[in-house]
């Protein structure tokens, strides 16, 4: 009498007993097989998970919960503790740090886990946010502010496909991208992060997710895309940096949520959740923001994410406790990002499974979740690198769709017929902290977690490098950061301004976003020159410059480039008849803030602002 005719709910008792003892139970019908349902690439992804699930103990399931930052497990130490998925964080990179090295790093991890227990291979992620901007030579893209600007979807969905190409080279199968926050208030450090002030923007360029995940996960060039942060970052009460976002449901689901909606409409494969409270309830421990509404009014499918230890915020104390654990995962968590501390994690997890606090169908539901993404990723049968993606990780091509996107998300705000700068027989002073200046142009999140200065810090070029290519026969260009030497014999001054590096909260500026000693000082010696001045902001938001506005004949805002600054200059010579137009409304003083689209407030120059040449 065959065993397996038990009646079902019989059966189901059973094994639901062995499983919580932790005994992994293998159906009978493929004991007989020599090869296991589930590493067969021709059964159907659905039924390839239903096989494993049934194979696994509460340790692997609660393993598969669970991602550790590379700086905290070995790949040894990865696979004893059955890790689902690795990271790294923001600038923790191998060393070398070049796309070799990571391949080999991954691929250690890769070659551990899937030669021990059911062999389930690890999904690693990083932050891939403008480009694979964790790894030196990649190229490096505008921050999401200037592809708002630029108001080009397709460039921004090849623009993906290209982070996914050098982000896959590299063993790293899931991007934590994109952010699709709206920023309300341009005080918050993450400003940059976003598309616009309005839903619109992340809502068109979300499309991004399309050249990330490519036609089909199980390309070699695709990556798992993260859509971040659910929900509300960019709303909270003065724009601090995981703070609280004081709004009726109404306001969320109308600013907020089209993003997401739109982001599960490109099939978005993971969402991460938001550090920021709602109404006062951390997001990670809401159940109707993750179950109710993210997984269920609009259907996501994929898998749910935590942020950074964002479960250890639940209850505002320092160090993550069995309700924090209890309470993420029953309201929908699917990974935890724990990142340092998994041990004390999956013992937590567990006790709380065992202890009947957490349903096993909340732990089958975020495994089925995880599996089904590693399954279309195809992990199981390519779990290595495919080292011949290197071929052109931050080649010239990729470099050349990066200038045109800078190009495109320049926003000329004023010109009195200064600009364009004439090529030849012309003497232009270049002037200004961020003209010579990779890691300036680059931002936060570049080969760091906050980003620094630095003249060659990245491979590309800086605004002044373009300036001094595009110069025609009989042109000078002098450059001098503090502007010294300036006088009446150059014809233009370029005063290259703004902000320097910085990422998350170290970015909040609660007076608002003024400009610094060192640029008031330049513009008030090169307005004392009389020379025409033409100042261009590279910055991660709007700068208050009304005060300086009236001296200044010609204004470019230039937000974060990236590699190519060059195209900054394009714009600057009219190569590039500029066409961008602000996504975040200009205040008219750092006090305005917030100041959005339809507020009633005056700004400086409004959202969707931005001037072009006239063509002679
Ligand atoms: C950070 C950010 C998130 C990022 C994650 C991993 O704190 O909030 O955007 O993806 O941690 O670096």
């Amino acid at each position: 009498m065959p065993l397996l005719r038990t009646t079902r709910s019989l059966r189901t008792t059973v094994l639901a007993g062995l499983l919580l003892a932790g005994t992994a139970v293998v159906p009978l019908a493929s004991a007989a097989t020599a090869t296991p349902l589930y590493k067969n690439p021709s059964a159907s992804v659905a039924d390839r998970v239903t096989d494993l699930l049934a194979r696994m103990t509460l340790d692997d399931k609660v393993g598969q919960m669970t991602q550790g930052e590379r700086g905290s497990a070995t790949p040894a130490q990865a696979a004893a503790a059955r890790l689902g998925s690795i990271l790294s964080g923001g600038g923790s990179t191998p060393t070398p740090n070049t796309p070799g090295a990571w391949a080999d790093m991954i691929d250690a991890y890769q070659r551990v886990a899937t030669t021990t227990g059911l062999g389930i291979p690890i999904l690693y992620g990083s932050d891939a946010v403008h480009g694979h901007n964790n790894v030196a030579g990649a190229t490096i893209f505008p921050h999401n502010i200037g592809l708002g600007a630029a108001n080009d979807p397709q460039l921004t969905q090849r623009i993906g496909a290209i982070t996914a190409r050098e982000t896959a080279a590299t063993g790293v199968k899931w991007a934590f991208a994109p952010c699709l926050c709206v920023a309300r208030d341009d005080r918050w450090g993450r400003t940059y992060e976003s598309f616009g002030e309005v839903p619109d923007n992340a809502v068109a360029n979300s499309v991004v997710i399309k050249g990330l995940q490519g036609a089909a996960l199980g390309d070699t060039t695709s990556v798992l895309a993260s859509a971040k942060h659910f929900i509300g970052d960019g709303g909270t009460t003065g724009g601090v940096d995981q703070g609280n976002t004081q709004i009726t449901l109404d306001e969320l689901r109308r600013i907020h949520l089209p993003p997401f909606q739109a982001a599960i409409a490109h099939g978005a494969g993971s969402v991460m959740i938001s550090f920021n409270s709602w109404n006062g309830v951390k997001d990670h421990g809401n159940k109707f923001l993750i179950t109710d509404l993210l997984k269920g009014e609009l259907g996501f499918s994929g898998f749910v994410v935590s942020d950074w230890n964002g479960i250890d915020q639940i209850d505002g104390q320092t160090g993550f406790t069995a309700v924090e654990v209890k309470q993420a995962v029953n309201a929908g968590m699917d990974m935890v990002m724990v990142p340092y501390d998994y041990q004390k994690f999956v013992a937590t997890l567990k006790a709380e499974v065992l202890n009947g606090d957490i349903p096993m169908a909340r732990i089958d539901d975020a495994n089925r979740r995880i599996l089904t993404k590693k399954f279309e990723l195809g992990l199981f049968e390519r779990p290595y690198t495919d080292r011949s993606l290197q071929s052109d990780f931050g080649s010239a091509a990729n470099h050349a769709v990066a200038r045109q996107a800078v190009r495109e998300s320049q926003v000329l705000l004023k010109n009195d017929g200064v600009l364009p700068l004439a090529k030849q027989d012309n003497r232009i002073f270049v002037a200004g902290k961020n003209a010579n200046d990779m890691g300036n142009q680059a931002g936060g999140w570049t080969l760091t977690w906050q980003g620094q200065s630095g003249t060659r810090v990245i491979p590309g070029t800086t605004i002044l490098d373009g300036i001094k290519a595009g110069a025609g026969k009989g042109t000078v260009v002098t450059y001098d950061r503090a502007g010294s030497g300036i006088n009446s014999s150059y014809k233009v001054a370029v005063a290259v301004v703004g902000e320097t590096p910085y990422a998350e909260g170290q970015g909040d500026r609660p007076g608002g976003v003024v400009l610094d000693a060192e640029d008031v000082a330049l513009l008030t010696k090169l307005k004392a020159s009389g020379v025409p001045l033409v100042v261009v902001t590279v910055s991660g938001r709007p700068v208050d410059i009304s005060a300086q506005l009236p001296s200044i004949r010609g204004l470019v805002a230039a937000w974060l480039p990236g590699s190519e600054g060059a195209g900054v200059a394009d714009v600057l010579y009219g190569d590039h008849n500029p066409a961008g137009k602000l996504s975040f409304t200009w205040p008219r003083s750092a006090s305005q803030q917030p100041i959005n689209a339809g507020d009633g407030k005056q700004g400086l120059f409004p959202y969707g602002y931005g001037l072009s040449y006239r063509r002679r």
